[in-house]
């Protein structure tokens, strides 16, 4: 069995290529949502590296198409179908397709999600749903349509991307983090529900990730130092960081885990009493402390 060899003295260890023998995802049809861009895209092109059928879904056409033909010349097995997650009637035909084109679902991996800035005593009512219907909801309808499959062979995995938002509140980001940690007791109790009839439900907490949805921040200069200066592994994630766990959980080999959530932050989750002002314990990278403008930017 072909091994991954360790990564070089100083690069992130997940970098390498997967293992795909030792995940077993071959073959196994697997859904991603808002698989066009960032770590939607990263885990359905390591699912097909594993070896998986993918159905992409995204309400971004052009997108997802590109991405689909990116995998296929991959020689993976694809069905791209454009659908909004909040749209109960388009996340059913999408499933109706994808049973069609690939066959009975095992595996979803519910990542579509958006971000609208804004403090409670002001974000618009529009917002506040808008985020709610596609963050939580949009979830909801898309494990209740894939998930129909996988109950009817007593067998499947549901992976949601949550975000470190939900464990922590954010000023003027209350929307998502409030449909984020809405995300985390739905997995719960999706697991307690299904896990009797074999399909488990998880929760991935991302960290700080560079991906289209965070792109901008980067561009601000020092910003991205700054973020790794907070972070215990000194880095901003990659998307790549992301989808390899979400395809452990996915795998036969989380077999066991079940209405848990794993949180992939680099070890910014435990950085808080570092950021706490101690006159001469503070590491002066970390201690530096980011401007108005870019607190109020950063979103996780
Ligand atoms: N980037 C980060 O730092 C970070 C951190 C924590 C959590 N997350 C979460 O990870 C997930 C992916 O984020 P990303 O950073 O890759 O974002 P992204 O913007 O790069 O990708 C999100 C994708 O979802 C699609 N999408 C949005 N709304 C949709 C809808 N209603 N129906 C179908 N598709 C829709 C978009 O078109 C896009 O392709 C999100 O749930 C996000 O909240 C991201």
């Amino acid at each position: 069995m072909p091994r991954t060899p360790p990564a070089p003295p100083g690069q992130p260890e997940s970098s390498g290529a997967l293992d795909a023998h030792w995940l077993g995802l071959a073959g196994r049809v697997c859904v991603v949502s808002g698989a066009a861009s960032g770590i939607g895209r990263a885990v359905a092109e390591a699912l097909a590296d594993a070896g998986a059928a993918v159905a992409l879904l995204d309400q971004n056409e052009v997108a997802l198409q590109a991405v689909a033909d990116t995998l296929r010349a991959r020689a993976a097995a694809v069905c791209a179908v454009a659908c909004d997650i909040s749209d109960e009637a388009a996340v059913h035909a999408a499933a109706a397709r994808v049973r069609a084109e690939l066959g009975p679902v095992q595996g979803l991996v519910n990542n579509a999600g958006l971000l609208r800035a804004g403090a409670l005593d002001e974000v618009p009512l529009e917002a506040w749903n808008r985020v709610l219907a596609v963050n939580l909801t949009g979830h909801l309808l898309c494990s209740r349509a894939f998930g129909r499959d996988m109950l009817a062979r007593g067998q499947g995995s549901i992976v949601h991307i949550a975000s470190v938002a939900a464990l922590h509140p954010q000023t003027r980001s209350g929307a998502y983090s409030a449909s984020k940690a809405g995300v985390l007791l739905m997995s719960k109790q999706l697991a307690a529900e299904w896990g009797p009839r074999g399909v488990r439900s998880n929760a991935v907490c991302p960290g700080m990730i560079r991906t289209p949805l965070s792109a901008r921040f980067y561009e601000e200069p020092g910003f991205e130092a700054r973020r790794a200066a907070v972070t215990a592994s000194r880095r901003v994630g990659e998307p790549r960081d992301i989808a390899e766990p979400v395809l452990f959980l996915l795998s036969a080999r989380a077999g066991y885990v079940n209405g848990t959530e794993l949180v992939v932050d680099g070890g910014l989750d435990c950085m808080l009493m570092d950021m706490v002002p101690r006159p001469g314990f503070n590491d002066p990278a970390a201690a530096a402390a980011p401007d108005t403008k870019e607190r109020d930017h950063a979103q996780a």
